[in-house]
């Protein structure tokens, strides 16, 4: 018997989905059926992705401006979101940067800023998530970690500690979810390309250097996009997935080599 994949009564929140890997993400959510909250601190950036998806899905699609690194306003969009459709069954903790200093003498306030961006942004969206779940006993809690906290590869050092660490907690804490029947996973992605993005950018400046970095680099030779990594969000979402829980899932095209 063949299934389709459905998340047709499911409310999905995809914090930083304005643009990006994000908004890959809650595209994905949308076309199969969930009721998605996009994210953005930029309105204009939020109000064109909300107007884009709101033709295809005028019924689904909901939006929410403001920083979703802060406990206050998570804390205050959850119970918004909450009492609006009573329940809250997808959480994709997307928000992150790799913005950063390459070396080792590298400043106390960069550090702190990415452990915010890149680790607390994401414990403190899927803690306040958890208070909802476990009562209702069920729920899916995805992160959007990155290869750079699974090996070493060219990346500032914060970035990868804070991904890294985004795994550990994510590991860490899912079997403690799992007695309440929610599920928590990671995707790590490799190298994301989007129009705007870091990659679209690498490209234009240094577009022999970087192909050859993806052609030495990348087995499948070629860039992720969004939908790579959109996919398999509703896959983990979904009851299909209902055994998988504390794993990281990576989607690098074969860059990294760790077994
Ligand atoms: N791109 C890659 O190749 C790649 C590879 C591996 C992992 N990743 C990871 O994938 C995730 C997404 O990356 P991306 O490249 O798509 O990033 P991006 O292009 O910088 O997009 C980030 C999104 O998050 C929003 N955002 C940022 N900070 C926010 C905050 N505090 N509150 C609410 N929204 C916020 C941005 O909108 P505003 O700026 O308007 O808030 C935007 O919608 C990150 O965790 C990144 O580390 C990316």
């Amino acid at each position: 018997m063949t299934r389709t994949l459905d998340l047709a009564s499911n409310v999905a929140i995809v914090s930083g989905s304005s643009r990006g890997i994000g908004k890959g993400i809650a595209y994905h959510l949308l076309s199969k059926g969930a009721t998605v909250y996009l994210n953005g601190r930029s309105l204009d950036e939020l109000e064109h992705t909300f107007n884009e998806f709101g033709e295809q899905f005028p019924d689904q699609v909901c939006k929410f401006q403001g920083d979703l690194s802060k406990t206050a306003t998570i804390a205050g969009l959850l119970k918004a979101i909450n009492n609006e459709n009573g329940h809250i069954d997808i959480v994709v903790a997307n928000i992150g940067s790799g913005r950063s200093q390459m070396g080792w003498d590298i400043p106390d306030n960069l550090w702190e800023e990415n452990m915010q961006i890149n680790f607390m942004s994401a414990v403190r969206l899927s803690r306040e998530s958890l208070r909802y779940m476990m009562d209702a006993k069920k729920g899916s809690i995805i992160f959007i970690a990155s290869i750079a906290g699974v090996e070493t590869i060219a990346a500032p050092a914060p970035y990868a500690c804070a991904k890294a660490a985004l795994l550990s907690y994510m590991k860490n804490t899912a079997p403690v979810a799992a007695q309440y029947g929610v599920r928590m996973n990671a995707i790590s992605p490799g190298n994301i390309f989007f129009s705007g993005g870091t990659w679209d950018k690498k490209v234009r400046e240094n577009p022999e250097p970087t192909q050859k970095y993806i052609r030495d680099n990348v087995p499948l030779q070629r860039f992720g996009t969004p939908d790579d990594v959109g996919s398999l969000v509703c896959y983990l979402a979904s009851d299909d997935a209902s055994f998988i829980t504390g794993g990281n899932f990576i989607v690098d095209g074969g860059q990294t080599r760790s077994i």
